[in-house]
C-alpha cells in the first residue's frame, strides 16, 4: 500500500511518476485534464491511484477553474485493480489481504486518503467533468459520481459493482448517487449491480449529456468553455451555495444568499 499520510501535500506530482501510476495530468490554462491512462488494462484504479489524485488536488494550481477527468482508451475505468482480491496483489501496494490485517485507526487512515482523492473534485473553486465512455464500474463509477458533471458517451455502461464483489461502494459515491436517484433507486442499482446505460443515465440525472463516442470531446470542451464564460468568484460563491442548499431551510439559504450577495456587491465596487 501507498504511503496514507493524510493531509494535503505541496508537492507537485511528476509527470512520469503519474505515468507509472497509469494516470496523466495536463494543465492548459484554467483547465486541468486529468487522464486515467492505463487502457490496457481498463483504466483499473489502485491505492496509488487514488493517492495520486488527491496530490493533484493539492497542488492544483490555482489558475485553474474547470477539472476534466477522463480514461483514455475504450472504458473509462474497469475499477479497482482486480489484483487486489489475490493474495500476491498489486505489486508494492498489498492486497486486500493486507489491508484486512491493518488496525481500525491504519486501515480509516487509508481508505481516508484514498477518499481524499475523489473529493476534492467538488471543491467550490473548480466544477469537475466526468467524460465516460464505455464501462464506469465499481470505483470508475463513483470517481465520475465524485465530478459535478457528466458528460457520456452513448456506449456509457455504468454498474456499482461493490455488493456483488463483497464490499461496499466507499469511494464516496453513496451520497451523490443518492442525491442525483433517491434512495430506492440507488438501492435497486446498487444491490443488483447491473449495469446503467446512457439513455437511463440521461433520465436519472446521471448525465448530464449523451453524445457519440467520437463527439465526447468536444462536447466536454464546449461545456468547459460556457463555464469559463461566467465570473470566477460570482462561480465559486454561486457553487458554494448551490451545494449547501439541500441541507438549509429556505430561510437559512436566504440568509446564505444575502451573505454571499454582500460580498460580491462589495468587491464589485470595490474593484472599481
Ligand atoms: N483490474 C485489473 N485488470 C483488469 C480489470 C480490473 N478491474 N478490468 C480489466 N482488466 C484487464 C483484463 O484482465 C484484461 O487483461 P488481459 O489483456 O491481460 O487479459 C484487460 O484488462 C482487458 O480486459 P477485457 O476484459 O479483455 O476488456 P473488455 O473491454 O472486453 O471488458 C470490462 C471490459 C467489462 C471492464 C471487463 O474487463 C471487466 O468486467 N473488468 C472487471 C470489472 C470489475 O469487476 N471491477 C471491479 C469493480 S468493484 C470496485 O471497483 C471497488
Amino acid at each position: 500500500m501507498t504511503d496514507a499520510t493524510l493531509g494535503g501535500s505541496t508537492e507537485t506530482i511528476s509527470a512520469s511518476e503519474l505515468a507509472e501510476i497509469g494516470l496523466r495530468c495536463e494543465v492548459d490554462g484554467e483547465i486541468a485534464t486529468i487522464t486515467l491512462d492505463r487502457p490496457e488494462r481498463r483504466n483499473a484504479q489502485t491505492f496509488a491511484t487514488w493517492s495520486a489524485l488527491a496530490r493533484i488536488g493539492d497542488t492544483l494550481p490555482g489558475q485553474v477553474r474547470v477539472v476534466v477527468v477522463r480514461g483514455e482508451g475504450p472504458s473509462f475505468s474497469a475499477g479497482i485493480d482486480l489484483r487486489m482480491f489475490t493474495p500476491e496483489g498489486v505489486p508494492g501496494q498489498g492486497s486486500f489481504g493486507t489491508v484486512a490485517t491493518l488496525d481500525d485507526t491504519a486501515f480509516e487512515q487509508a481508505v481516508a486518503e484514498a477518499q481524499r482523492g475523489f473529493l476534492w473534485l467538488r471543491r467550490p473553486d473548480i466544477v469537475s467533468i466526468a467524460a465516460v465512455q464505455g464501462h464506469a464500474i465499481g470505483a470508475g463509477f463513483q470517481l465520475a459520481l465524485s465530478c459535478d458533471l457528466r458528460i457520456v458517451a452513448e456506449d456509457v455502461k455504468f454498474c456499482m459493482k461493490e455488493p456483488a464483489l463483497g464490499l461496499v461502494p466507499d469511494l464516496t459515491g453513496t451520497k451523490p448517487l443518492v442525491d442525483i436517484v433517491g434512495v430506492s433507486r440507488a438501492v435497486e442499482i446498487c444491490l443488483t449491480a447491473r449495469t446503467v446505460g446512457a439513455e437511463e443515465a440521461f433520465r436519472l440525472g446521471l448525465a448530464e449529456l449523451v453524445v457519440p463516442g467520437e463527439e465526447l470531446p468536444a462536447a466536454v470542451r464546449d461545456l468547459a468553455a460556457a463555464l469559463l464564460g461566467t465570473n470566477r468568484d460570482a462561480a465559486t460563491a454561486t457553487k458554494r451555495l448551490l451545494q449547501a442548499a439541500p441541507g438549509r431551510t429556505l430561510e437559512e439559504q436566504a440568509a446564505a444568499e444575502r451573505s454571499e450577495q454582500a460580498a460580491r456587491i462589495r468587491a464589485m465596487f470595490a474593484a472599481s
